[in-house]
């Protein structure tokens, strides 16, 4: 079975609306017309509506960080699925390991969100992963059974054929370590194996698993090569143009 790679640059908390529209316009010109790897870029909330305008007409698509899973209502802070959708949203990433870790997401909530965004016609990107101590103490792979689980709960396999997984360890993310092509691909068949059981094999078969945490253009060409890698979720080298185009076209 093949599948199509997924590159997505999660921007996390950077740029100004002028930054954006420039990151935006270089990621264009050099990702803008590739065709044979799915590319988006996540930025904040705040420049949503600016990079829609600037990657309009070329093959990069827009996501958004975060959502709430209410459709309206007195949630100060919060954004709805409508609402991303209505500026050109196509990607949410949900229940990313800093939303966890800082921003009190658990099982529950990405689960509430992953319904939320395949309801409004989205794609989630679901991020899953373990921490260093969770790793070190033999728990990682309950922890990811627990995560995914958790996150698929009450989806039809229909509806879960339209997610992206993204395995990201905790360690790796924004530390500059990352996993070894072997570690990553190992995490990818469990998850792999998890998504069987939930929804059958031809399901997962179809769903994409990206892999996240430090991944840039000299190592994304050995982690894409992987079985079960189907791409990446990017964030630091997601904010240079240069080095993201390096990943989506690893040499
Ligand atoms: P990183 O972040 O590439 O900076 O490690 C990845 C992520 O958190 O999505």
């Amino acid at each position: 079975m093949s599948r199509k790679n997924f590159i997505a640059g999660n921007w996390k908390m950077n740029t100004t609306a002028d930054q954006a529209r420039a990151l935006a316009q270089e990621v264009v010109a050099v990702v803008g017309q590739v065709d044979d790897v799915d590319v988006a870029v996540c930025p904040p909330y705040t420049n949503l509506a600016t990079v829609a305008e600037v990657i309009k007409g070329s093959n990069v698509k827009l996501g958004a960080q975060d959502v709430h899973w209410e459709p309206k209502g007195a949630f100060t802070g919060k954004v709805s699925c409508d609402m991303l959708k209505n500026v050109g949203v196509t990607y949410v990433i949900v229940g990313h390991s800093e939303q966890r870790s800082y921003f009190g997401e658990t099982d529950e909530t990405v689960n509430k969100k992953t319904k939320a965004v395949l309801a409004a016609d989205l794609l989630p990107i679901v991020c899953v992963g373990e921490t260093l101590e969770e790793r070190k103490s033999g728990s990682m792979d309950k922890v990811i059974d627990r995560q995914v689980r958790g996150a698929f709960d009450g989806i039809s396999a229909q509806d879960a054929e339209k997610c992206t997984i993204a395995y990201e360890p905790v360690w790796a993310i924004g530390t500059g370590e990352t996993a070894s092509p072997e570690q990553a691909n190992q995490a990818h068949v469990f998850i792999r194996k998890i998504v069987s059981e939930l929804f059958g094999e031809q399901i997962s078969n179809i769903i994409r698993i990206q892999y996240g945490g430090s991944m840039k253009p000299d190592n994304a060409k050995a982690l894409l090569a992987q079985s079960d890698v189907d791409g990446g979720l990017i964030g630091g080298a997601a904010l240079k143009a240069g080095d993201f185009a390096g990943i989506v076209q690893p040499k």
